[in-house]
């Protein structure tokens, strides 16, 4: 069949148009080539400028060996190219000429790498992120804010992350702004010595909703141990942090906690309780509170504000607020959460995460009825 002209040019314009508008998503694509901080841009102008020399050798090579087979193409059965064994300037030219493109490489690689280890200005957000298997933790200690798997930064801001592994290693890694860089248990050190972080510092350009992941291979769910950094305008970030504090993990106001209590206590149960409902809360809402302030849940997760103070899995403030679930691979929905709070393992394996029926981590078995973990996941969608 013929193609006409006009249609062959639509399906062109098609195919320039999709990754353009593509482009236009809020979330962006994990893509080196899309740089959206100053650290991404030096990597990949260092990319494009590395692209540009090798397509230049590679015309350079193609033109060559074109030449040589039309001018030295076989004429007769006799026909023998003259010998050129030992020929001293082609042997000169082909060490040199290499050498000098290695150099053309090394210098910008060099100076990349110093504008990359630069030292932080003093204004830069400090972020600590700690690798866990399978999650990311982000502490903001400027705020005291701990949240989990969703950084949030704001735009124009330089930022200093300081990387460390909980356990294994890890490596940070959001394409468009910048990494990869490990993630390393840092040991305790001898008394008057700083402990040696990573730190990764880049500002970040544009607001997005930006996909990274783990790249360094650390377990069986490594390749599900996803990320989201949210580049927001500064007044957006103030007002997440402050959203934050006053977010008591329900619409519900608090009551006070017992003077003796410390963090992590179990809530006593007829404070739990006493705990009123807000005005038009979902039953389910005060149904899922009250399970997962009684249950083993809290031995490991906190929201602010209330006394579930566990500091070993992610810190769910705000849970409802956020956009992915189990460490950026599923949409937060309440469906996925249900199924996510059922079968930790069966969507992460290994996850330290218990389930309904199976043990995870060191945790026993939650048995938790499906309608307890709906009211669950609707007590946790509720934290916004
Ligand atoms: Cu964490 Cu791979």
């Amino acid at each position: 069949m013929k193609r006409s002209l006009p249609g062959v040019a639509g399906r062109a314009l098609l195919l320039f148009l999709v990754p353009l508008l593509a482009a236009c998503a809020e979330e962006y694509p994990q893509s080196t080539i899309n740089p959206q901080s100053d650290f991404a841009a030096i990597i990949h102008s260092l990319y494009v400028s590395i692209f540009w020399w090798t397509m230049l050798i590679l015309a350079v090579v193609w033109v060559a060996l074109a030449w040589v087979l039309v001018k030295y193409r076989r004429k007769s059965e006799n026909d023998q190219p003259k010998q050129i064994r030992g020929h001293l300037g082609l042997e000169i030219g082909w060490t040199v000429g290499p050498a000098l493109i290695v150099v053309a490489i090394v210098i910008p690689t060099i100076q990349a790498v110093f504008a990359t280890q630069r030292p932080i200005s003093e204004d830069a957000l400090l972020v600590e992120v700690t690798g866990h298997r399978f999650w990311w933790e982000f502490h903001y200690p400027e705020y005291g804010v701990t949240t989990a798997n969703e950084i949030r930064l704001p735009v124009d801001r330089p930022v200093s992350l300081r990387l460390e592994s909980a356990d294994v290693i890890h490596s940070f890694w959001v394409p468009v702004l910048g990494g990869k860089r490990d993630l390393n248990p840092v040991p305790a050190v001898r008394e008057g010595r700083d402990k040696k972080y990573n730190w990764l510092y880049f500002t970040p350009e544009v607001t997005g909703v930006f996909m990274g992941q783990c790249a360094e291979f650390c377990g069986e769910s490594h390749a599900l141990m996803a990320k989201r950094a949210i580049v927001e305008t500064e007044a957006e970030f103030e007002a997440w942090i402050a959203s934050w504090f006053a977010s008591e993990g329900a619409a519900a106001p608090e009551p006070p906690e017992p003077a003796d209590a410390e963090p992590g206590d179990a809530l006593p149960e007829e404070v739990a309780e006493a705990r009123p409902a807000g005005q038009d809360e979902d039953p389910r809402i005060a149904q899922g509170r009250e399970l997962f302030m009684n249950s083993t849940c809290i031995a490991c997760h906190a929201v602010q504000g209330t006394s579930a103070q566990g500091a070993i899995a992610p810190n769910l403030t705000l849970f409802g607020t956020r956009r992915t679930l189990a460490s950026g691979i599923m949409e937060n929905n309440e469906d996925n959460l249900v199924r996510w709070i059922i079968d930790p393992q069966g969507i992460k394996p290994a996850a330290a995460m218990p389930g309904v029926d199976y043990p995870g981590g060191n945790w026993p078995a939650t048995n938790f009825s499906e309608e307890e973990v709906r009211a669950i996941s609707a007590y946790l969608l509720s934290l916004k």
